[in-house]
């Protein structure tokens, strides 16, 4: 895929040609998941992938992991908590150092926003964004969309609401970047705590606001549901959690209330009981289980692009320098 980044941080760092690239690529590689032994592995050299998850995941990580091995890459499941990082040196140190042992990625989650942003001038290593803070978490929203074309839902026209606490959400922002430029609009809804305000939304015109559920439900074709993510709230007025699950919370019974035979998403982990009923998920609207299976293709075709790149000014070269060749 030609101009694929190196350091793959947002859903605007692609063309729409990239993003298609991705679908098709991962619907090939879903073709292969019976017999990964028949996969053909397009690099001369085996890669060598690195995860540095510096907040908590479950399924982010392990799917990550399960697609490198995929690939036929060799895993290095690097851990922060027992790195250099916990002595002062720098993520970029780390990065560098990384790549000058032979790994060719680093699949990076991390809490604080734009952190990889600096490294997109000169690249200590290839990254891809496994989120990061509040901002982006690009390979989730790309893999939402191909469950998405995959259940038959053609975004033209169409309304995705995305309901729950999206100004914190990752999630949320990534989606509102990418599901317009397949044609969809997109409603954000919950209580005004949880919501951008206008201003934020002057450069998404398919993007709209509701705190209003149940219109919110009559006006969509799919609802993508998100946690309070309270971990991100200190000092914020929370006292709408006490009545979030009757206000916002998503059950069947309500689903039935408007009529509405709809796919509901999840990018987990889901709080049952708080944003989303036990009987929803274990329902035949509930497609959370697809996005993580599917998860798996549309990593390793993100993977694969990123690699394939050509991008030569990486990291630290070495040319075999001698002390006489210093002035
Ligand atoms: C999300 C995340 O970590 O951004 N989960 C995920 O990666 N599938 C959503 C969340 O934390 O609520």
């Amino acid at each position: 895929m030609q101009g694929f980044p190196s350091v793959f941080e947002s859903i605007v760092d692609l063309q729409k040609g990239h993003i298609d690239g991705l679908l098709s690529l991962a619907g090939k590689f879903k073709g292969y998941s019976h017999d990964w032994q028949g996969l053909p592995i397009p690099f001369l050299k085996r890669p060598v992938i690195a995860t540095s998850f510096l907040e908590n995941s479950t399924r982010t990580k392990h799917s990550f992991a399960i697609a490198i091995k995929n690939i036929g890459a060799t895993y290095i499941d690097f851990n922060a908590d027992t790195s250099s990082l916990k002595k002062g040196e720098s993520l970029e140190e780390t990065l560098k150092t990384l790549h000058s042992q032979g790994v060719d990625l680093c699949i990076i989650r991390t809490n604080v926003s734009n952190e990889l942003t600096p490294f997109k001038g000169k690249p200590p290593i290839k990254i891809i964004n496994g989120g990061d803070g509040t901002h982006q978490h690009p390979t989730q929203a790309l893999l939402d969309l191909f469950t998405m074309r995959e259940i038959g839902l053609d975004l033209e026209g169409k309304t995705i609401a995305i309901i729950g606490d999206t100004i914190h959400s990752r999630v949320g922002h990534s989606l509102m970047d990418l599901l317009p430029l397949y044609g969809a609009k997109i409603i954000l809804c919950g209580p005004p705590e949880c919501l951008p305000n206008e201003v934020e939304l002057k450069n998404y015109p398919a993007v709209s606001l509701s705190t209003d559920v149940d219109e919110t439900i009559e006006a969509s074709d799919l609802l993508y549901l998100l946690r309070i993510q309270k971990e991100r709230h200190a000092g914020k007025n929370v006292d709408y959690y006490e009545t979030y699950p009757q206000k916002y919370g998503i059950s069947v019974e309500r689903l039935k209330k408007h009529n509405k035979v709809i796919p509901v998403f999840h990018p987990g982990p889901a709080n049952v009981g708080v944003e989303i009923s036990k009987d929803l998920i274990d329902s035949q609207y509930y497609f959370g289980y697809e996005q993580v299976h599917n998860s798996i293709f549309m990593r390793m075709a993100i993977i694969q692009a990123v690699l394939q790149n050509a991008d030569k000014k990486l990291g630290i070269q070495f040319a075999g320098r001698k002390i006489k060749d210093l002035v």
